[in-house]
């Protein structure tokens, strides 16, 4: 059995769940787990002195959690598909040669040191502030963003988990977030496929 992990990261509103869900749609045997999903309950997320609550850094989620969902993934594949109520299918009849894809996606998925040693592929979206402000007013999260949260928090702390990230980078593809979703999709779905491909011509004579 051979297996793939794939990091999409990047900015609040960067693009990173449209184009892993589209990418999960494309790629067989391929699941996404969403650090969206391991946010602390609000109860327990401080506020900064601005009175802002401090969601943009890794404190604020369950990395522990999302790790051992990871491990799930990583120890049998095969059964995490179908725990998530996903078909593996194979287009060949041997299990040894099929390549599992786990898709990771996440604000802060490179800034885990842990997560960020897993994957074999690292993407990361990226768009001007400008657009990034306009597209996170446009969505309504929960809880909801209080005035002045975007140049209060938001932006300042991506600033911050950008500069630690570099500060620790491996090798990281950067994608323009402003291509369209389509351009987006073909060109990393072209990338990851190459990926795929060696795996699967790997140790094969
Ligand atoms: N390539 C793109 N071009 C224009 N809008 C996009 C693109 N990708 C995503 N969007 C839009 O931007 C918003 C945020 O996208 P989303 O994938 O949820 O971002 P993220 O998961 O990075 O926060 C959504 O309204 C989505 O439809
Ligand atoms: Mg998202």
């Amino acid at each position: 059995m051979k297996t793939l992990v794939v990091g999409v990261g990047g900015m609040t509103n960067g693009g990173k769940s449209t184009l892993s869900k589209s990418l999960h749609h494309q790629i067989p045997n391929s699941c996404i787990i969403a650090q969206d999903s391991y946010f602390k309950d609000d109860s327990v997320v401080p506020l900064d002195s601005n009175g802002f609550k401090q969601y943009d850094m890794l404190d604020a989620l369950h990395m522990d959690t999302m790790m051992r969902e990871v491990d799930s993934w990583r120890i049998d594949p095969h059964m995490f598909l179908r725990q998530q109520g996903l078909k593996p299918s194979y287009i060949t009849p041997s299990v040894d040669t099929e390549v599992y894809v786990l898709i990771v996606e996440g604000f802060l998925i490179f800034n885990h040191r842990p997560l960020n040693e897993l994957f074999d592929k690292r993407y990361f979206m990226e768009i001007p502030f400008d657009v990034c402000k306009a597209r996170r007013s446009s969505r309504v999260y929960t809880p909801p963003d209080p005035p002045g949260y975007f140049d209060g928090h938001v932006w300042p702390m991506y600033l911050k988990n950008r500069k630690d990230m570099e500060s620790n980078v491996l090798a990281m593809v950067f994608l323009d977030g402003l291509k369209s979703k389509e351009e987006l999709l073909a060109a990393v779905y072209e990338d990851v496929s190459q990926e795929i491909q060696r795996l699967k011509e790997k140790d094969r004579k």
